[in-house]
């Protein structure tokens, strides 16, 4: 048993995945970070070095051979992971795939200082989150077991409701 946190960049997949992960004593996974160590170098420089293609390619490569492969785990995949269906069968096959949601307004307050999201280093960063958000939404509830909103609320009251709607325990 895994539960995947999905979601948009921004709502909170790390730091809740982090809590949930201990209040549940399973393993903690970020498929972007072991990105980052197998290419030795940070996502935001992938993206300008190597292209946005290349980056997927590697995003599936890391999830076809690690989320198969784990138990126990709570496993964070980047927020684009859902836009390929391989990336999408291999999590339902493995786990309960938890959506994290905030609206646009809460993910640009907490994103406006960030400088590691290399899709949102535009003019109108307010703007790109509406856009993408709004072509990547359906993908999301699609492509998920349960929804959970993070606006306003404490990342305890979060775990809480994930492990009680995901019933695990
Ligand atoms: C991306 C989200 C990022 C990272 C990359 C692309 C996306 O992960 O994978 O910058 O396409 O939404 P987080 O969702 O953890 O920020």
């Amino acid at each position: 048993m895994n539960i995947i946190l999905t979601g948009f960049m921004g709502t909170g997949k790390t730091l809740i995945g982090k809590l949930l992960s201990e209040r549940l004593n399973y393993k903690y996974i970020d498929i972007d970070t072991i990105i980052e160590e197998r290419e030795k170098m940070a996502i935001v420089d992938i993206f300008r070095e190597k292209g946005e293609g290349y980056f997927r390619n590697v995003e599936t490569e890391v999830i076809r051979e690690i989320i198969p492969q784990v138990d126990n785990s709570v496993i964070s995949v980047g927020g684009g992971a859902i836009l390929r269906k391989i990336n999408v069968d291999i999590m339902k096959n493995n786990g309960i795939i938890v959506l994290l949601t905030a609206t646009p307004e809460t993910i640009y307050e907490r994103l406006k200082h960030d400088t590691t999201r290399p899709l949102l280093k535009v003019n109108n960063p307010k703007e790109k989150i509406v856009s993408l958000l709004s072509s990547r939404n359906a993908y999301y509830y699609e492509n998920c077991n349960i929804a959970v909103s993070t606006n306003n609320r404490t990342p305890e009251d979060i775990v809480e409701e994930i492990i009680s709607k995901s019933k695990i325990n």
